[in-house]
């Protein structure tokens, strides 16, 4: 088992800066996700960690020594990608063993770690199949093997589900948060899909543009997100966001007025509330907003209203058996202890 630590490390692609003094420590034993959209360096970092990536600058410690220069091999680590890439000659066994086997390990001792490994992952009864008998899922499962068996000190997850079924992403999420469980290996993990984040993490670390937006656990980054992007990125359905002028405690545009709490400064403030906390509340209330309903989505637990008021389009989650009708008029309230702050000009959290 190891440590993993980034000190300030850089990448670039000729004169293109990707990855920009990233910081990192993740713990022995420890289940870091990174999450960001698309492009911002998740799978570069995982890269680089893996030896499969020069580092430009910074120095990156395995288990407290530097291994910048030390090749994939020996670094302790084992992989699994998006793509899984098997060998179709082999069969599920030897797929998984391989590595093993050119290793020099005996087969006694082969067998001896294939069992569990195979056991956990369901796939002892396809041992003997050739990867394209098998559905997407157990070939992912295959690739998951074969990276289990080595029992590495770090494994590295490149988005290993992303070309499953949501079905399938589901049943392996929770396999993976098993065997994590049972191996303790440090493990960093890298989607785009925040619920794997979401559910897999000790902690994440969500990316923006190559560097690090906020890091800390999934309820922490849920409930206090530290920037406007990491409270826009967290959270199924969107948070909504209004752009409000604080003074002389109130919160003000030509549609809104609401009571502005101490803490939040005077001048250019957005406010963000989640949808579970937009209540549909009787007329009369105080510091509701009429709205209109424009749309009713039926989302089976819960529907997701949207409602228009003056230039805001915003939306309210309510229990599925709410009676609503769209063009309906409406009050709603924002539940005054769910309300985020943040400076509009800079993004930070007030
Ligand atoms: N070989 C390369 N040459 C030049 N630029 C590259 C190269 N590989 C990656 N990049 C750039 O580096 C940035 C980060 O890419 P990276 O693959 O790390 O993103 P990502 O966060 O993993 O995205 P995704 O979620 O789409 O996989 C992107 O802007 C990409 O275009
Ligand atoms: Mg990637």
């Amino acid at each position: 088992m190891a440590t993993v630590e980034c000190r300030d490390l850089c990448k670039s692609y000729g004169s293109q800066e990707v990855i920009r003094n990233f910081n990192l420590s993740v713990a022995d034993h420890e289940f870091v996700v990174f999450l960001g959209p698309s492009g911002c360096g998740k799978s570069t970092i995982l890269r680089m960690i893996a030896g499969l990536e020069e580092i430009s600058a910074g120095k990156l410690m395995i288990g407290g020594t530097c291994v910048n220069d030390r090749d994939p091999g020996d670094r302790g680590i084992a992989m699994v990608f998006q793509n899984y890439a098997l060998y179709p000659h082999m069969t599920v066994r030897e797929n998984i063993t391989f590595a093993l086997e050119r290793a020099g390990v005996k087969k006694p001792d082969i067998d001896t770690r294939l069992s569990p490994v195979v056991d956990s992952l369901g796939l002892d009864v396809h041992l003997n199949r050739k990867p394209t008998e098998l559905s997407g899922g157990q070939q992912q499962r295959v690739a998951i093997a074969r990276a289990m068996i080595k029992t590495p000190d770090v494994f590295l997850f490149d988005e290993p589900l992303s070309n499953l079924d949501a079905k399938l992403r589901g049943h392996l999420r929770v396999e993976i948060a098993k065997l994590h469980r049972s191996l303790r290996s440090t493990s960093i993990y890298v989607t785009h899909d925040q619920l794997e984040a979401m559910t897999l993490a000790d902690r994440i670390v969500l990316m923006n543009k190559g560097q690090i937006e906020q890091m800390g656990t999934p309820e922490e980054i849920y409930s206090r997100p530290a920037t406007l992007f990491a409270a826009g990125f967290i959270g199924t359905p969107n948070m909504n966001f209004f752009e409000l002028e604080a003074s002389e405690g109130r919160l003000r545009d030509g549609a809104l007025d609401l009571p502005a709490p101490a803490a939040v400064p005077s001048g250019k403030v957005t406010l963000g509330v989640r949808p579970g906390a937009v209540h549909l509340v009787p007329e009369g209330t105080p510091d509701a907003i009429p709205a209109m309903v424009e749309r009713d989505e039926f989302h089976g637990e819960s529907r997701l209203i949207s409602l228009r008021s003056g230039a805001h389009l915003f939306t309210s989650a309510v229990p599925a058996t709410t009676q609503i009708h769209e063009g309906e008029s409406v009050w709603a309230r924002f539940d005054a202890s769910a309300l985020h702050f943040f400076d509009t000009e800079r993004g930070h959290r007030l």
